[in-house]
């Protein structure tokens, strides 16, 4: 369980406004819906705030979302405080968010979490190194359960991680390079270990299953 921390006032700004950018997403955004639902758009423009605001959001933007949509902000916060992916206090360059949940567990979510203990020192919700460069946020599933077990780092999910194979990804980090997402133990999507067991009598010519050979998004 998670829980929502919200930044002290020392480190609140004193005002929020949109910039240009923003703006122009958000007159798109409010433009889906009908006149008087505008309230809906709360979700996208919290994440509009967060990435304007190096992925926190402070208290004046919440003010600002809920004076752009009309509604209480009270009704912002709650849902800012409800969803674990909007920060209410600074986090790090690399946000470090670990799924601990079942699936994850079961397939050694601990050595990811002792890793990220070992290396970096983190081990507490919002807990930053003195750098500032790192923050850890333990979650929940993040449907990724196939390949298990999972770290999402900003907007990337990683992989069939292990502790070593997290070390090496904190390593990349440090000297600030963000590797490819996927699966770190080099499989192709959620095939099996061995490689496929399924739909292989749909083979090229090299023998290789046609599906295989298909570019995949990671
Ligand atoms: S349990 Fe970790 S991604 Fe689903």
């Amino acid at each position: 369980m998670t829980i929502k921390e919200i930044a002290d006032e020392n480190l609140q700004p004193k005002s929020f406004e949109w910039t240009d950018e923003s703006q122009l997403t958000i007159d798109k955004i409010l433009r889906q819906y009908p006149a008087g639902r505008q309230a809906s758009a709360v979700i996208p423009l919290l994440n509009i705030a967060q990435r304007q605001n190096c992925n926190w959001v402070p208290i004046k933007a919440i003010e600002l979302i809920a004076d752009t949509l009309g509604m209480p902000r009270i009704r912002v916060l709650e849902v800012a405080t409800f969803y674990t992916m909007f920060n209410l206090i600074p986090v790090g360059k690399w946000f470090l968010q670990p799924c601990t949940t079942t699936p994850c567990w079961l397939r050694g979510s601990d050595e990811v979490m002792s890793c990220i203990k070992d290396k970096l020192g983190l081990f507490e919700h919002y807990a930053s190194t003195s750098d500032g460069q790192f923050t850890l946020l333990e979650v929940e599933c993040l449907g990724v359960c196939a390949n298990a077990p999972v770290l999402q780092i900003n907007d990337n999910v990683y992989e069939d991680l292990n502790y070593d194979l997290t070390g090496k990804l904190i390593q990349s980090l440090k000297i600030g390079k963000m590797p490819k997402c996927g699966s770190m133990s080099g499989r192709q999507g959620s095939m099996p270990k061995n490689g496929p067991t399924s739909l292989v009598s749909l083979k090229n010519s090299d023998g290789v299953p046609t599906w295989c050979t298909k570019k995949t998004t990671s």
